[in-house]
């Protein structure tokens, strides 16, 4: 178990086109520490559809790479057509994994963008896939790095953040989105004290979130997230960092379930609430977040969370795994470029574009 995310990614390609993709089981977290490898599109699938993998732009990079898995299964003599058939097929399919998360619309995106006015060998295309995937994972590792630069500016030595969910090196190529902008305050010599919200059902803060952060040698406590409003009101929490799934053009966040509360709360007690995301993050389509799909999720999650039942058959259940926090309620979104702040349509487009 003494393995580090320095030393081990969230996920990796191993090879060349004929290789394959590697991720951090992170369904088995904390208890164990085990990479699965994915030789086919259907396998990618089951990753992202089951939280193997999580954590919107570790979402975009594992669907880049399933592209490329997606098409190795074509014929090296299929014509232009035959390729354009199966990217179809391959990149359709890998969109119905999960609905909230932008980045995973957008890396499928960017992925059938290369090779489409691309003449050239069925090898020389999904050459350029891999390469196009590489690249989406370069990007955002320098997109955490430069969210953690401008983030780390709005802490301060000796404060208490507070975060929800898992926006770190697990959600990401990089360090993160959230967590990056504590890993840089504390490179900077800013000495926090890190509040996770354990974040119900699935528990990325208890698993996954306190799991980092330890590792890397932060000072962590873990909360159940009805504790929040009280460990505010006691003063404990001078602000609070949360990554994002989709962000609006309007600057209205979809992160994880519970993220709303936390914000209402932040208002209530007067502590800046942050969100820190990269530009792929953003849906310039979508007006408002009322527009935001949200994903269901399995009752079990709830009533049967980690195999042991814990509510009665018949009771109905109703489980959003994401909401969304209106950008009233945003003190600044830390992007790679820099901070939006205030948060509102105008800011939003200026920073991002239309
Ligand atoms: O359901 P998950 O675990 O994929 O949800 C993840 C989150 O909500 C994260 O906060 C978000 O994707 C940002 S990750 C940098």
């Amino acid at each position: 178990m003494a393995i580090s995310l320095a030393s081990q990614p969230t996920l990796r390609w191993d090879g060349d086109i004929s290789g394959s993709l590697w991720m951090i089981d992170q369904t088995l977290l904390p208890l164990e520490f085990r990479e699965i490898e994915c030789r086919d599109v259907e396998t990618v699938w089951e990753a992202i559809r089951s939280l193997r993998v999580r954590g919107a732009p570790a979402i975009g990079s594992a669907a880049a790479y399933g592209v490329v898995v997606g098409m190795q299964t074509i014929s090296v003599d299929s014509d232009a057509a035959g390729f354009a058939e199966r990217l179809v097929q391959v990149t359709e399919y890998l969109a119905t994994s999960r609905p909230t998360a932008v980045n995973l619309f957008w890396a499928l995106d960017r992925m059938k963008r290369v090779v489409a006015e691309l003449d050239g060998s069925t090898r020389a295309k999904i050459e350029r896939l891999l390469k196009e995937a590489r690249t989406i994972e370069i990007e955002d590792r320098e997109m955490c790095a430069a969210i953690g630069r401008h983030g780390a500016e709005l802490l301060e030595d000796g404060q208490g953040v507070l975060t929800h969910c898992n926006a770190g090196a697990l959600a990401t190529a990089g360090d993160g989105t959230a967590l990056s902008v504590f890993f840089a305050a504390a490179a900077a010599g800013k000495r926090l004290h890190v509040f996770a919200d354990e974040t119900r059902p699935l528990l990325q803060g208890a698993r996954l979130t306190s799991w980092e952060l330890t590792r890397r040698g932060i000072d962590t406590t873990l909360i159940c997230d009805s504790m929040a409003g009280w460990v505010m009101r006691e003063g404990k929490i001078h602000a609070v960092v949360t990554g994002a799934d989709r962000i609006a053009a309007n600057g209205d966040t979809a992160n994880k379930i519970g993220t709303y509360s936390v914000a209402q709360l932040a208002k209530v007690h007067g502590i800046p609430f942050y969100v820190a995301a990269p530009s792929s993050t953003f849906d310039m389509s979508l007006a408002s977040g009322d527009e935001i799909p949200i994903e269901e999720r399995a009752r079990e999650e709830i009533t049967c969370g980690f195999g042991k039942q814990t509510a009665p058959d018949e009771v109905a259940v109703y489980n959003p795994a994401f909401d969304v926090t209106p950008a009233e309620l945003i003190a600044a979104i830390i992007t790679e470029r820099g901070l939006i702040r205030p948060v509102n349509s105008r800011t939003v487009v200026d920073m991002i574009g239309a």
